[in-house]
């Protein structure tokens, strides 16, 4: 029975027709991989899944091509903001030998969004052959993906762990809200010792004046720095909005329903640094990161 599967898994990773369906149309920077961000926070609750989802549509809104996967295995929170819900997720790909035309869904704007649904947290136990049957499958986006955006749930849990530690760049999302504040400091400590060294990006989401985002960039930076002797570097304010509230009502993100308001124009200019600003690391592509998460366990 395992012999079976495994073995039909091998012709299927053989078959090139397995890979996806559809046309391709290559990314901006053939040269490069795609940019893995991983989108997390200490609390739950801050604005992850609006923000990453805005954030993806703003990143092709410039022309990139970009793949969202959502990581958090609580609701099926990615498609409910977007409005889209997946029949398939990852793990589909070993149960029933779906292939990844079947488990990827088009967002508007030409994104695209992949629920990683419970395989994404059984990455860690799949045997070498289910692995490379995913990596190729997967692959295909390093060729097609400028970015590939990933949103976890809240915490410090393992697997959440794993995808900030294999992602090329990670965005910590914040409040203003002191408990919102403890826990992204917590989570700093974490990465930091698990031998993170890529400079964390923070986001402080809802805001009311500039002058709060600041405090509570300065309070993180100042405190990383001098106990972590960790780099947090400023990516941007996201103001509070209460349009924000309405949109996920609508289940229309906010960026197409109410693409003036001023929350859009904070994750515009997020965006745009995004693409125009250094990178906080080379891009690995999405290859590399499944390969490091399946080595964590070692
Ligand atoms: N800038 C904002 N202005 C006003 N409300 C916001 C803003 N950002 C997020 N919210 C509110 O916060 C709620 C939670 O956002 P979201 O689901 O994106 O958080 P999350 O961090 O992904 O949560 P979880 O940890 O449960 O995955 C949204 O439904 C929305 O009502
Ligand atoms: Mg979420």
């Amino acid at each position: 029975m395992m012999h079976d599967q495994a073995e039909k898994l091998r012709q299927l990773a053989l078959s090139s027709n397995a890979i996806t369906k559809g046309t391709i149309i290559k990314k901006n920077c053939h040269s490069n991989n795609s940019r893995v961000i991983t989108v997390t926070s200490g609390k739950g609750g801050v604005g992850k899944t609006n923000f990453t989802i805005n954030l993806a549509l703003a990143l092709a809104d410039l022309k990139q091509n970009v793949l969202v996967i959502d990581a958090d295995l609580g609701m099926a929170n990615i498609g409910v903001v977007l409005g889209c819900s997946t029949p398939y997720s990852l793990l589909n790909l070993l149960e029933d030998s779906k292939t990844m035309g079947d488990i990827v869904s088009d967002g508007p704007r030409g994104i695209k969004f992949i629920a990683g649904g419970s395989g994404m947290y059984h990455l860690a136990n799949l045997s070498e052959i289910q692995l490379q049957y995913i990596i190729r499958q997967i692959s295909f986006f390093d060729d097609w993906a400028d970015f590939i955006l990933i949103d976890t749930g809240a915490g410090l849990s393992k697997n959440v762990l794993n995808f900030v530690m294999a992602a090329d760049e990670v965005i910590v999302i914040t409040t203003p809200e002191p408990t919102a504040i403890t826990d992204a400091y917590a989570m700093m400590k974490v990465y930091a010792g698990n031998q993170g060294y890529a400079p964390l990006r923070l986001v402080v989401n809802r805001i009311t004046e500039l002058a709060e985002g600041q405090m509570v960039v300065d309070k993180l930076t100042q405190v990383s720095l001098r106990f972590l002797t960790l780099p947090v570097n400023n990516l941007g304010f996201v103001f509070e909005d209460r349009n924000m509230v309405k949109a996920v009502k609508m289940q229309t993100p906010l960026l197409i329903s109410f693409p003036q308001s001023i929350a859009s124009r904070c994750i515009q200019g997020i965006a745009s640094r995004l693409l125009k600003g250094e990178k906080t690391a080379q891009p690995s592509g999405i290859r590399v990161f499944l390969e490091k998460i399946f080595n964590f366990r070692r």
